[in-house]
């Protein structure tokens, strides 16, 4: 708890000023989600080119995702922190997101995240907030 602690006062050094609230979204990101998005996806959706209006960067990703609406599914969060279901990132790569009235392939388009890296996405979604 401590070291969660330090972590999140660091994250909010590091952010400035501005930032007048905890967020625990940002430090769990660069942590779990951040290195799986920087791997896998940063070959068409980078800063130079963010395909589909978002890139996965690193040190940028964050703020194409959390509380920013959908290109493809303007309705709908690219991600809604703690909720999944209303998490177009969440459903692209589980495949569901025709279900929810979105459009396109799944993502990654050719070949498949493995299911930890899935699940590491899945978990930062769920488990962080943003207070305001
Ligand atoms: C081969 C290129 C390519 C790769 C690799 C790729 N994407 Fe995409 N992505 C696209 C294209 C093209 C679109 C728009 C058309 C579509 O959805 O099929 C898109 C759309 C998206 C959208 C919708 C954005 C919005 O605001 O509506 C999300 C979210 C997304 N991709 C996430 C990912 C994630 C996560 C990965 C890695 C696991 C990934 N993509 C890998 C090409 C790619």
């Amino acid at each position: 708890m401590n070291f969660l602690r330090t972590a999140l006062t660091a994250g909010l050094f590091i952010v400035g000023s501005s930032a007048a609230f905890a967020n625990t979204c940002l430090a769990t990101y660069t942590e779990t989600a951040e290195p799986v998005l920087a791997r896998k996806c940063t070959a068409c959706h980078n800063d130079a080119s963010p395909g589909s209006g978002v890139s996965f960067q690193k040190g940028s990703g964050y703020d194409f995702l959390v509380n920013v609406a959908s290109e493809q599914l303007p309705t709908m969060n690219r991600v809604t922190p703690g909720d999944t279901s209303q998490s177009y990132l969440a459903h692209k790569i589980s495949d569901t997101h025709e279900s929810v009235g979105g459009s396109g392939g799944k993502m990654p388009p050719s070949g498949r995240l493995r299911e930890a890296e899935v699940e590491a996405i899945i978990a930062w979604i769920e488990g962080c907030t943003v207070e305001q």
